[in-house]
């Protein structure tokens, strides 16, 4: 009991004074202990007797020695402290260092935008962000990422090996709830634990589902705008083609009627009706004329009869014939010679509404007109390029006429290309067309 008493406030002292203090205090005992032993035992005179009787040893320098021994030690203890101080400075900096790292990478893993994952090489979801597990439906845990993306996940895990990322611009993922899932993907290999033998994958899933499913029905609708373009051309062709009919064989019979009556009326210059005759058939001859023109426009029968050729070589003579000032040069391709119905017709339509507009906007001196036939690898093209000299117009600001579009729409409609280009003078319309839709078989040389 009294020992216990005793010893309380020793405890107290030990437990509140510091380390160093400790230190001192067990250094002073040591000191006095080995003071009083060496005192009570003589020890010091005992060595000196005996480092007197074998005085060839000089042992009396001993702890002179012992003395400079302890000072080296006390000063490499002292720097090997000061060193291993600094280590666990430097190790307790990294450390911090690394929560730090640690801390920012959870964050941007947990709170990207990107649906994050780490997942092991049999496909399996080990870990992911919130955003992976909207984009998956939730079905993160029931979902296996080598049964979702097949045989591709495999390719993908063995490119990894030799490469440090992937990246997957486009890649079908199967939802488990069969929901569509595209998405844009980047691959990169997991920071492997050491102690770990399984490799894993993080990954990186941008959504682009519904990106694409939007590019996939605005290519739909472009292609049916495309189809009733086409349809809506040949139906106006077929009509042109149907109102020329018309025109020549109602107007036309009847002009040549009314000519053959006037022609069969006696030739007395003396009577009153000649006259009168005479002015009726310039009259019809003048609708005639003009009957043939539009009968010509509507549907150029050297487009039926003779082919493109010879329909752009008449339309560009006519042309001439009305504007003589105007120097206008055709070159026209031997390929021009055979070229399909339809895009004949475009062909035909391109230039003609180019020499309209010509003659209508341009006030030009010289006119360039081409049709060249290109043999392509997928396909031959023709191209058609009409040039002037004239004003020239800004291609770019909108416009009320619609021989433009039309021009373009004709193009498009069978998978071409159209271009106007104009730069302060001059105008280049130019259109590329191609001459089968079926691409051709690549042939082995
Ligand atoms: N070769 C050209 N030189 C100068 N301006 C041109 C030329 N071709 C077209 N333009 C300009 O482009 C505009 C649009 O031409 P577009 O053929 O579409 O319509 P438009 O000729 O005015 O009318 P329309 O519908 O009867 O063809 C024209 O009004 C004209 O200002
Ligand atoms: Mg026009």
């Amino acid at each position: 009991m009294s020992t216990s008493q005793n010893s309380t406030p020793v405890i107290t002292f030990w437990t509140r004074i510091s380390q160093s203090s400790r230190d001192l205090v067990i250094a002073l005992i040591v000191i006095a202990s080995v003071f009083l032993l060496s005192a009570k035992l003589d020890l010091s005179e005992k060595f000196i007797e005996w480092a007197l009787a074998h005085e060839s040893l000089q042992l009396d320098e001993f702890p002179l020695v012992l003395f400079a021994a302890a000072f080296v030690s006390i000063w490499f203890s002292r720097r090997r402290m000061r060193e291993m101080i600094s280590e666990a400075n430097r190790r307790i900096k990294a450390e911090h260092a690394s929560q730090e790292s640690q801390r920012m990478f959870k964050t941007l893993f947990d709170q990207g935008l990107c649906g994050n994952f780490i997942a092991d090489i049999k496909g399996n979801i080990l870990l992911c962000n919130q955003s992976f597990s909207a984009m998956s439906g939730n079905s993160e845990s029931t979902l296996n990422l080598k049964k979702a993306i097949g045989a591709r996940w495999d390719e993908l895990c063995s490119k990894l090996q030799s490469v440090e990322k992937v990246d997957i611009p486009e890649l079908t993922v199967a939802r488990p709830d069969n929901a569509p899932w595209i998405v844009m993907a980047r691959l990169t290999r997991a920071l492997d634990n050491p102690q770990s033998q399984e490799k894993k994958i993080h990954g990186f899933f941008t959504d682009i589902t519904e990106q694409h499913l939007a590019e996939r029905e605005l290519a739909v609708l472009l292609k049916e705008n495309q189809a009733l373009a086409r349809h809506a051309m040949q139906v106006q062709e077929e009509e042109r083609r149907n109102i020329a009919r018309e025109i020549h064989d109602e107007m036309g019979q009847y002009l040549t009627a009314i000519r053959l009556e006037l022609a069969s009326l006696p030739k007395d210059k003396q009577h009153p009706l000649t006259e009168f005759a005479v002015r009726i058939n310039s009259h019809v001859e003048h609708i005639q004329q003009a009957v043939r023109g539009l009968i010509h426009r509507l549907r150029p029968t050297a487009l039926d009869a003779h082919g493109i050729a010879e329909a752009i070589e008449q339309l560009v003579n006519e042309w001439k014939k009305q504007h003589p000032a105007v120097d206008c040069q055709l070159a026209l391709d031997k390929s021009c010679l055979s070229l399909p119905e339809k895009i004949s017709i475009v062909a035909y339509r391109i230039v003609q509404e180019s020499l309209t507009n010509i003659a209508r906007h341009a006030h030009a001196n010289h006119i360039s007109i081409k049709l060249i036939g290109t043999r392509g690898i997928l396909s031959d093209t023709l191209t058609i390029e009409i040039r002037d000299d004239g004003v020239g117009f800004n291609p770019h600001t909108p416009r009320a006429g619609f021989g433009l579009s039309g021009m373009r729409e004709r193009v498009e409609a069978e998978g071409g290309t159209f271009n106007v280009q104009s730069q302060g003078k001059g105008v280049v319309i130019s259109a590329n067309l191609p001459l089968s839709t079926e691409p051709k078989a690549i042939q082995e040389s």
